[in-house]
């Protein structure tokens, strides 16, 4: 049994849809094959872009999308992605695999998918490997609107006006492949760095995000809030969602009970981090200024068998549905500090929203989250009073018509009868449900729907009660129409 009770006047303040956002990197099949397949491929694109997989991803209005990286935005030379494709360098990936990177993705590319997409620019700069210089002039390359050195070459290459550059990161893991720095050095850096981002568009300026801690790295916090918090807008937080210890992934399919609930405890560690976080960040900037940034968040789990293990590919189930719907949970109680949120990857990486094989595409059941939970982006967060079944995980926010409730009960067994009070009178009351039957369930290129949204019905109400029965390996949206 768990009970919710909602209480008009307790917000928690505007849940940004930049929560809900991705992340793409030069990493295995994420870029290269998952959404970019070149102009002339038999596989049906526009620009070089499949339609399928955007047409997929804009029916859950992708915010923002971070690239190129991750480790690889550390080795990348954005120089080296401009121009005719064909004259392009073709690099190792070192970061992943030591596969060839031809390039042909470069910074037009990734505008041309932002486009398509309707989402907005997170381009992370390389300061590990990369020059203040070099950094600068991609910004200058990316926005300057007149007449200079990387304006006109971006002219050249065929793009007149600029772009908008919305978030820009100063380095990736600065304390591990990103320059295994100590923090006080990677603070100096990055107050250098950061000097030389301009923003050419005033009414617009560059969100600055610094590279932030590991986990429960708080000295890192600490030493970067001390040194460089009036120069960020915001710092980076990764936290992986482990089943057993780093070196030991665990597989994403076929696991034992013990690692569906290891993997949910793992991924609910978010919440501690962000607090103890947020505790620092309070001390150096009381005015929550200065945004929690978790860019790199989901479950990592072993590669598939038969597949490159640097290329990170990974099977996705109904354990991840749970581990998406209580991560997002996580953040939307902490909308004061975390300002913006990428799950890593978008697409054939890690978590992720689509599975591509040739020509063949499948969306997951971490991708009907994301739609379940559209209605969340840009609501107000309500700071319920919950009473809640050890399982059960819930978030509600309130939109124009009513609220929305988004609930997962991650039990294995036992339906939870959920009871929600209000403070308005109900007028209607509508539910969708994603829900696995075995702990493994999960979409495959032959069996695309094994996991997908139902209409949920199990549901009554009067005027300002409603009782709902979540079943196990669950996870049900309401949203609740009011009368005021
Ligand atoms: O998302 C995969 C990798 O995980 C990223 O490249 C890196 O930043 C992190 O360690």
């Amino acid at each position: 049994m768990s009970h919710i009770s909602i209480d008009a006047h307790r917000q928690r303040g505007k849940i940004s849809k930049y929560i809900y956002g991705q992340f793409s990197e030069h990493l295995g099949r994420s870029i290269y094959g998952g959404l970019w397949v070149e102009p002339n491929s038999n596989i049906p694109n526009i620009n070089g872009l499949r339609t399928d997989a955007i047409t997929a991803l804009k029916a859950i209005k992708v915010p923002v999308l971070r690239w190129p990286g991750g480790c690889f935005a550390d080795t990348y030379h954005w120089a080296d992605g401009i121009g005719p494709a064909d004259k392009r360098k073709k690099i190792v990936n070192t970061s992943w695999g030591s596969v060839v990177e031809n390039n042909h993705f470069g910074t037009h590319e990734y505008f041309e998918l932002l486009n398509q997409l309707g989402a907005d620019a997170y381009v992370n700069g390389n300061l590990g490997s990369g020059t203040v210089q070099e950094m600068s002039e991609w910004v200058e390359y990316m926005t300057f609107n007149g007449t200079s050195p990387m304006a006109d070459l971006r002219t050249a290459n065929g793009h007149k006006d600029p772009w908008h550059v919305k978030f820009f990161g100063v380095g990736n893991e600065s304390w591990g492949g990103g320059g295994n720095m100590r923090p006080e050095y990677y603070a100096d850096l990055y107050r250098q760095y950061q000097t030389f981002l301009t923003s050419y568009d005033s009414d617009s300026p560059l969100y600055k995000i610094a590279s932030g801690p590991n986990v429960d790295d708080y000295h890192w916090m600490d030493v970067l809030m001390k040194n460089a918090a009036p120069y960020m807008d915001g710092i980076s937080l990764h936290h992986y969602a482990l089943a057993s210890a780093w070196e030991d992934k665990r597989p994403a399919l076929a696991f034992p009970e013990a690692e569906w609930f290891s993997l949910i405890k793992s991924a609910q560690k978010m919440d501690e981090l962000i607090t103890k976080h947020s505790t620092i960040m309070d001390k150096y900037d009381p005015e929550k200024r200065v945004g929690l940034i978790v860019d790199e968040w989901g479950s990592w789990l072993r590669a598939e068998q038969g597949t490159n293990p640097a290329f990170l590919y990974q099977q996705n189930t109904i354990r991840d549905a749970m581990i998406a719907a209580i991560t997002l949970h996580i953040f939307q109680k902490h909308v004061d500090r975390v300002q913006m949120a990428n799950i890593a990857q978008m697409v054939n990486v890690l978590q992720s929203m689509l599975l591509t094989d040739g020509s063949k595409i499948v969306k997951t059941p971490t991708y009907y989250i994301f739609k379940m939970f559209l209605k969340h982006q840009d609501a107000i967060a309500m700071d319920t009073l919950d009473d809640l079944s050890e399982t059960t995980s819930a978030s509600i926010s309130k939109n124009k018509d009513g609220y929305f409730v988004s609930l997962c009960n991650y039990g294995l067994t036992a339906t939870d009868t959920i009871t929600v009070d209000m403070d308005s009178l109900i007028s209607t009351v509508s539910g969708e449900m994603l829900r696995g039957t075995k702990m493994d369930q999960h979409n495959d290129f032959d069996h695309p729907d094994e996991v997908s949204p139902e209409s949920f019905t199990a549901i009554t109400h009067d005027s300002h009660q409603l009782t709902a029965k979540i079943p196990p390996m669950s996870v049900v949206t309401l949203q609740i129409d009011t009368v005021n």
